[in-house]
Formats: C-alpha cells, structure tokens, sequence
C-alpha cells in the first residue's frame, strides 16, 4: 500500500523552506501531495490558487509523480481522507511555530483521529524564511534570491511589479 501524506499550507508563493520539507517527506513517504488551501472568503493572497499550484509543479517537475499539487477549500482532515492520505506533515522552523501548530494538530485530531499529524524540522538555513516575510522584502526591494526556487522568484518579482503600477 502506498503511503500518502498531505502537505498543506497557503505556499503564496512556495518558498525554498517549503522545498526542504517537501525533499524530507519523500524520503518517508511514496507520494506528497502538496495541497494548497483556499478560502474564498478570507483569500488575501498574491497569488490565486492556479497560480500557486502552478508553481509547486514547476518546482517538482523532475520528480514525476511522487509529488503532486493540488488546490483546496474545505476542511483539511476530510481532503487528507478523500486522497487516502494517512498523514499531514507541517514543517517547522522555531518554537514560536509550536502553538499554532500543536492547536491545529489538535483540533484535526479531534476530527479525525485516524489521519496523523507529522511534523518535520526545516535545515537551519531556512528557519528564517517565510512566504509573508520574503514578500514584505520583495515588495521593500530586498534581495531574495536563493530563498524560493528560481522560476518562482521570477513570478514573485513580476508580481511585485504588477502590484506597483
Ligand atoms: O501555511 P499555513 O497558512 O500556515 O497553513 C494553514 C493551513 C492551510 C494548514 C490551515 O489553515 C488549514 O488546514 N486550512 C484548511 C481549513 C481547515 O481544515 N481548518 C481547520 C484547521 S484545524
């Protein structure tokens, strides 16, 4: 049996952190689908969901199937169980990561007990990057190369552009 899991998160845009866990969970799981939640009615993304899952399937063109992106609206535990997935795996970076997480992990648990939390610890070189934090730098003019995959970096500074005019 194929051992699925999910990872969900908003991935506006996917960032190389997001990459690292991806490359972590392929080594316990078959497949991750890398499902990018949305809320229609709370979205203040910079990016629809097309286009970020556009993006993560850019970024892991080269592993075939064992990665898949995907869209979502709805509760997370109910997407996990109609993908027969067995696990949601979130990353985390710092212990400020903790509560957020053990209340989501709780509350998922509470819906669906049989669908397990992983949690897998990002490489220290990219604790510090998060989607919100590389956007405010892009948008200030910083300089965020290395910190999303290179054609994503390409989106991001276009849409910086487009933002501004
Ligand atoms: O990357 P993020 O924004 O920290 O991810 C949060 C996410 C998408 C995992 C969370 O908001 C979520 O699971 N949304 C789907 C709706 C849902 O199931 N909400 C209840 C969570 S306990």
């Amino acid at each position: 049996m194929k051992r699925i899991a999910v990872y969900p998160g908003s991935f506006d845009p996917i960032t190389n952190g997001h990459v690292d866990i991806i490359h972590r969970s392929l080594l316990v799981f078959d497949e991750v689908i890398v499902a990018v939640a949305f809320n229609p009615d709370k979205d203040s993304a910079w990016f629809t969901p097309d286009e970020r899952v556009a993006m993560i399937r850019e970024a892991f063109a080269s592993e075939g199937n064992r990665v898949r992106a995907d869209a979502f609206t709805g509760l997370l535990v109910d997407y996990a169980a109609a993908k027969g997935a067995t696990a949601i795996v979130r990353g985390l970076r710092a212990v400020a990561d903790f509560e957020y997480e053990f209340q989501m992990t709780s509350m998922n648990r509470h819906l669906k007990p049989q669908v397990e939390t992983i949690f897998m610890v990002a490489g220290e070189s990219h604790f510090y990057i998060s989607s919100r934090l590389v956007k405010e730098v892009a948008s200030l003019g910083g300089n965020v190369a290395g910190l999303l995959p290179d054609q994503v970096l390409a989106r991001l500074l276009a849409r910086v552009r487009e933002r501004r005019s």
